[in-house]
């Protein structure tokens, strides 16, 4: 089974099975206190903690999907056999429990036949599960359910291993059982005491997780038992698309032979993961939106590209490299995950890309030539001014033994932080320009009104000098149109229309006319901003946003466009700027 087939017979299973095929959300989730989707779950949290009902909302109390996911914690480790930035997650849930639900048992019998189904051994299967603690007992149900089936290995774990989630600081979550496969003694450390989660060794993988969800953890840290029992399971792909191509890691399965192939080096494996899972990682990040920045996902991203260079650089791989590997992991994927945009892909790598090995070079420079451990002072300098993320400095340095003080440059990092905010909120009384963001949507609205309906955002940039606006139109616009759509702005603008957001779900958004972007870029529930006339009523804007905007026009004196020009094939760029309250 290649990777395409793997993930088809999986949802096929669980669908001949009465669940219902769920796609996979974005990677970038509605509750703000994470940074990006890490398990399938996540958008069924809220009915997995009784919340929301499932059945109004998906007809069926049984779930399957293949999610996006994406892990920050291991970024170290990524090189080995089993980590992933980026990676997919199959899972099934059964929500709430009627006479047509099932629990343990079912989850346990479903998992058996499917890994069976797949030609997985039963005898080479291991087990862990709950060993209990002082509030949650021994889970003896589930050692019984196993035992029954005829499995003979099952370990008890303590809640480190054994207790799933939850994935923000409260949530629902609950004891597990975790399937391990054993991949054969030639991958063991012999030890007596060897099995799953082994210490000195990957012989066992853990291939799924199968969740008994009966607590939710609440802010007081307690867990609460909720009012439902739920199956919750999480079977990471690229492990188990590994096991049964008979493979030591996903790199060596159809889902990469296609990118290693092309930067492949016997002499630096690693290297080639690193950049091979990197890019993938890119990839999806750019499809969700993210864009290369200081901070949360925008950071991961930048850090991500800057790895792909350095270890490019390394492998002595020619100035761009990266493009024929962009261009195999989209055509891995564009038939499951529908849109992703190849040219803003290249063009957020080649920006980034341009902007790095402006320094990288220096940079190094500096770095090679230091000779004991550094300060958080000096760390950061170089952070600051060669555009070095801390983990490569972390990484250079620890090729000589050499360290750095992370909490000084933390410390160092914050007080920047703070003198820039206070920089930005002099010029523009707010943070992260929220005044020309508004100016987007008055014009992405006003060239649909001018030039009709086929216009559709392709992309936008904001700094603190200009908006920049790309859109779908095929031919230059005349001087009297660009007038009209500044004239239209201008005119709501004076009106002093006002702004409101609304959270709603993605589908109610949409079925009330919010313009999207790319709709499957976005969370199930979503910010829906209107720009309108308090007095009238009359809507001028509605779109699907989740960045920040002001409260009333007035506060914009004046929209200008400075420039109109093509930005590709059936592509038109606007760079446009405002006057007002805000500029200094
Ligand atoms: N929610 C189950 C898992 O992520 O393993």
């Amino acid at each position: 089974m290649n990777s395409k087939e793997l993930r088809k017979h999986f949802l096929k299973f669980f669908e001949n099975n009465g669940h219902k095929i769920v796609p996979s959300s974005s990677l970038l989730p509605t509750d703000p206190s994470v940074l990006f989707t890490t398990a399938g779950m996540q958008q069924f949290s809220p009915y997995l903690a009784g919340k929301k009902d499932v059945l109004a909302d998906f007809d069926s109390r049984h779930l399957a999907s293949c999610q996006k996911c994406f892990r920050t914690d291991d970024i170290e480790e990524i090189g080995d056999d089993t980590h992933h930035t980026f990676f997919e997650m199959l899972g099934n849930w059964s929500i709430g429990q009627d006479d047509s639900g099932y629990f343990k048992e079912g989850a346990i019998d479903y998992a058996l036949e499917f890994l069976e189904s797949i030609g997985l051994d039963k005898s080479r299967m291991h087990i862990t599960v709950f060993s209990g603690n002082d509030t949650i007992s021994k889970d003896e149900e589930a050692i019984a359910l196993w035992k029954q089936r005829g499995i003979i290995s099952i370990k008890e774990c303590d809640a480190k291993d054994n207790f799933w989630g939850p994935v923000s600081e409260t949530g629902p979550c609950g004891p597990c059982s975790e399937i391990h496969y054993d991949r054969g003694e030639s991958f063991g450390c012999g030890r007596s005491d060897c099995g799953p989660n082994c210490d000195y060794c990957k012989r066992y993988v853990e291939i799924w997780n199968l969740v008994f969800m009966q607590y939710f953890k609440n802010e007081a840290g307690e867990y609460e038992l909720l009012n439902q029992t739920n199956i919750d399971t999480g079977i990471g792909f690229e492990r188990l698309l590994s096991i049964i191509q008979g493979k030591n890691s996903a790199y060596e399965t159809d889902l990469f032979s296609d990118v290693i192939s092309k930067i492949s080096n016997k002499e630096n494996e690693v290297a080639c993961r690193i950049i091979a899972d990197h890019i993938r990682g890119i990839v999806f990040l750019a499809d969700a939106g993210v864009v290369p920045s200081n901070t949360g996902q925008g950071y991961i991203l930048r850090r991500l590209i800057r790895r792909i260079i350095r270890y490019g650089k390394m492998l002595g791989l020619d100035g761009d490299f990266w493009v024929s590997l962009v261009e195999a992991t989209i055509n891995k994927y564009k038939d499951i995950y529908l849109e992703i945009d190849r040219k803003e892909t290249y063009e957020i790598i080649r920006k980034e890309e341009e902007k790095f090995s402006l320094t990288l070079d220096r940079g190094l420079k500096i770095i090679n030539s230091i000779e004991k451990d550094i300060s958080g002072k000096e760390a950061f300098d170089i952070y600051q001014s060669y555009g070095f993320p801390l983990e490569m400095i972390k990484e250079e340095l620890s090729k000589k033994d050499l360290s750095l003080n992370e909490n000084d440059f933390y410390k160092e990092l914050k007080k920047h932080q703070e003198l820039s905010r206070a920089g930005v909120e002099k010029k523009f009384g707010g943070g992260s320009n929220p005044y020309l963001h508004t100016a987007t949507h008055l014009l992405h609205s006003a060239l649909r009104k001018v030039l009709g309906e086929d216009v559709q955002q392709m992309g936008s940039d904001i700094n603190d000098e200009r908006l920049r606006f790309d859109f779908s139109f095929e031919r230059k616009l005349t001087p009297e149109e660009i007038k009209e759509v500044e004239d239209l702005i201008n005119s709501k603008i004076k009106e002093g229309l006002v702004l409101k957001k609304e959270i709603m779900s993605l589908n109610e958004a949409l079925s009330s006319g919010a313009l999207s972007f790319f709709k499957e870029r976005y969370p199930e529930e979503v910010s829906v901003w209107t720009i309108y006339n308090k007095d009238s009523g009359d809507i001028f804007s509605k779109e699907i946003c989740g960045g920040e905007h002001i409260e009333n026009l007035s506060l914009l004196e004046s929209f200008k466009i400075i420039k109109e020009e093509s930005s590709s094939r059936g592509v038109r760029r606007i760079k446009a700027t405002c006057q007002g309250k805000y500029t200094i």
